[in-house]
């Protein structure tokens, strides 16, 4: 039986043992996939169990996904375009880190129907999440990317990554299209973003990376000013798909029963 886990720290919260036992499930797979909440200093003794087969991949979370490339012998080219990895495998006796974060805000924003094509991109927020996100970003085609973070330095640390980023101070809203939450503010119920967004908008897109709570302050806001909002699910699930696929080979099925396991 074939060994994946995702692991982070931490981690009891993590939905992705749900998804990929159930896709193993009904593809009959023999694996099984779990979660461990590693300290930095098990990363090392972590990755040598895929390399000797005692386990066979992994996703890793928050705050490894940077950290563990120190361990992996090969990168994804978006993995080191984004110094981001979220899916280890062994190939050819090479433990190789991909990035599928990517693929699923892709694909996420592709599921709205939502052409971003020559498009502002407004990103709040500069955690591990956001190099992907600036990656797809520039795959869907848009004209400009502005970043803003409580921590100016984090933002602007991110223009090394990539050059052609535009940060504002935290506060200023520049005019947009597509507003990304990227933040943790919205986890806690009660929490609110000090943001003073247009009044009118109108043809305009909130979108929030978290999806639980499932409307978060910032997405209320923007219906309430009659932006199309969509929260983090899809992106949570086309992430797990495209790790399932480069295990296991196959495309697994996203249908509302998938949908439904993360409504709990
Ligand atoms: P990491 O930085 O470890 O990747 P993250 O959860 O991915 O963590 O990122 C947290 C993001 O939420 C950061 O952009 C953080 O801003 P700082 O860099 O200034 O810490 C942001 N964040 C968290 N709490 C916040 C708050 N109360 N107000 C504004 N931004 C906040």
């Amino acid at each position: 039986m074939k060994k994946f886990f995702v692991i982070g720290n931490p981690i009891e919260h993590s939905l992705s043992p749900l998804l990929h036992n159930y896709w193993i499930k009904s593809n009959n797979i023999d694996s099984v996939y779990g979660k461990e909440k590693l300290n930095k200093n098990d990363l090392k003794l972590f990755i040598s169990k895929i390399r000797n087969k005692e386990i066979n991949g992994a996703n890793i979370t928050v705050p490894f996904k940077s950290e563990i490339i120190n361990h992996l012998d090969k990168l994804s080219f978006e993995a080191e375009k984004t110094q981001s990895v979220n899916t280890v495998f062994l190939e050819d006796d090479k433990i190789i880190g991909a990035n599928t974060d990517i693929r699923g805000f892709e694909l996420a924003i592709k599921n709205t129907k939502f052409d971003l094509k020559k498009k502002k991109a407004f990103i709040i927020g500069a955690g591990g999440v956001v190099p992907s996100i600036v990656l797809a970003l520039k795959k869907l085609e848009v004209s400009e990317i502005i970043i803003c973070n409580r921590t100016i330095k984090k933002a602007e640390n991110l223009n090394l990554l990539f050059e052609e980023l535009e940060v504002v101070p935290w506060g200023e809203v520049p005019n947009f299209d597509i507003i990304i939450n990227a933040t943790s503010l919205g986890l806690n119920k009660s929490d609110k973003i000090n943001l003073k967004f247009p009044t009118q908008c109108e043809g305009k897109l909130f979108y929030d990376v978290i999806y639980n709570p499932k409307e978060t302050f910032f997405l209320k806001e923007g219906k309430k000013l009659g932006a199309f909002i969509e929260n983090g699910k899809m992106m949570f699930i086309h992430q797990a798909a495209a790790s399932f696929k480069i295990w296991h080979g196959i495309e697994p099925i996203i249908d509302s029963q998938v949908m439904g396991l993360l409504d709990q």
